[in-house]
């Protein structure tokens, strides 16, 4: 069977994009896989975070995790900071990473150049961590939406690296990247892709709108002038980032909705996508009430950690000796 890791920050309320570029698909792949989903805490503070804020949103994120239909007897759920050899792995391969590749990483020059000042030395290596979240389990596949293909890429180099210069223990990993819906844009900007940490709420459609709100956003959403529902990538990205939005929330395919839609207005086309986003988020907003201040949750975390501890610490173990960390102990009466 093989193995599938993917994690996700908990650096505020899961928008539709994380849902429909990566968690959707992490629940079709458990029946046949063994699964590890990680609440990626470390990753979070590579930026300030309020440290109440922090902890509510790695709550948040585990309990998204299984409103959206993670199994814990199926797949391990846990959190990254209680399982320590992330870290540890992480500065072991720090050490074979060099400075150019990191500073290379498309997400690292637009985060720092967002700032100018007190951008985080983890910023830059914080690739090299997600690197060791997935070889600590050996992951063969990696579902992630397109923004993370240069990470997956660069964890393959360090693995195929620490492999040859050391000893032939880490897996490569592939990447698994949606066909339809591996980046879903900015309503207002789509030219961006919808972020969780964008300034403008309008931009974004959290997992946890109300339906009001939903219909608000998608209402507003920027679209252009000429009134025609068509799946244009070039001319029309606005309406080609909703046609897909609704075509995966719904099921229809595009040129289903293109002919559901031909001849009538952007207004009845927005509140079509809206129903289907509503009709897509509204089960996992009640499961989510639900489990939110259960003590159901917090058991499924602590067996979550349980188990992937000794899974971490096995790869740990050997690629610590395939550097030469640590000792070898001696034998009692060996000289
Ligand atoms: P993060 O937390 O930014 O995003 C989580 C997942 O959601 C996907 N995603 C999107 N997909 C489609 N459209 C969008 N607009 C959109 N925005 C986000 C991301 O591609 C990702 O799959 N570095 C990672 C977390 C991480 C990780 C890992 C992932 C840490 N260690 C190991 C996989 C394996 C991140 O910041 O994702």
């Amino acid at each position: 069977m093989k193995t599938i890791f993917s994690g996700i920050q908990p650096s505020g309320t899961l928008t539709l994009g994380n849902y429909l570029g990566a968690l959707k698909h992490f629940t079709e792949l458990q029946d046949d896989h063994n699964c590890f989903f990680c609440i990626v805490d470390e990753h979070a503070i590579t930026v300030p975070q309020d440290r109440l804020k922090l902890r509510n949103n790695i709550r948040s994120l585990a309990a998204l995790y299984l409103a959206s239909g993670i199994d814990p007897e199926k797949s391990t759920l846990f959190i990254q900071s209680e399982v320590p050899a992330h870290t540890q792995l992480g500065w072991m391969l720090q050490s074979i990473s060099y400075m150019g590749e990191l500073e290379r990483m498309t997400q690292f020059k637009d985060k720092s150049a967002e700032k100018e000042t007190a951008i985080s030395s983890s910023l830059l290596t914080y690739p090299v961590l997600m690197a060791a979240d997935i070889l600590l389990y050996q992951a063969d596949i990696v579902p992630v939406g397109e923004d993370q293909k240069q990470h997956l890429e660069l964890t393959r180099n360090l693995a195929e690296r620490f492999n040859n210069k050391y000893n032939d223990i880490f897996t490569i990993p592939e990447a698994s990247i949606p066909k339809v819906g591996a980046r879903i844009m900015s309503l207002q900007n789509p030219l961006k892709k919808m972020s969780k940490s964008d300034e403008n709420e309008k931009a974004f459609i959290s997992m946890l709108d109300d339906p009001k709100k939903i219909e608000k956003k998608i209402k507003s959403a920027v679209t252009d002038s000429d009134g025609v529902v068509k799946y244009d990538k070039e001319n029309k990205l606005g309406v080609s980032n909703l046609l897909v939005i609704h075509s995966i929330c719904s099921g229809e395919s595009i040129e289903e909705l293109e002919v559901r839609y031909a001849g009538k207005g952007y207004g009845e086309f927005k509140q079509g996508v809206a129903k289907a986003v509503i009709d897509i988020l509204k089960p996992i907003q009640d499961k989510y009430n639900a489990l939110i201040h259960s003590d159901e949750l917090d058991d499924i975390l602590d067996r979550g950690a349980e188990k992937a501890a000794p899974i971490a610490n096995r790869t740990l173990v050997k690629a610590k000796k395939a550097m030469g960390l640590g000792r070898v102990k001696k034998k009692k009466g060996q000289e």
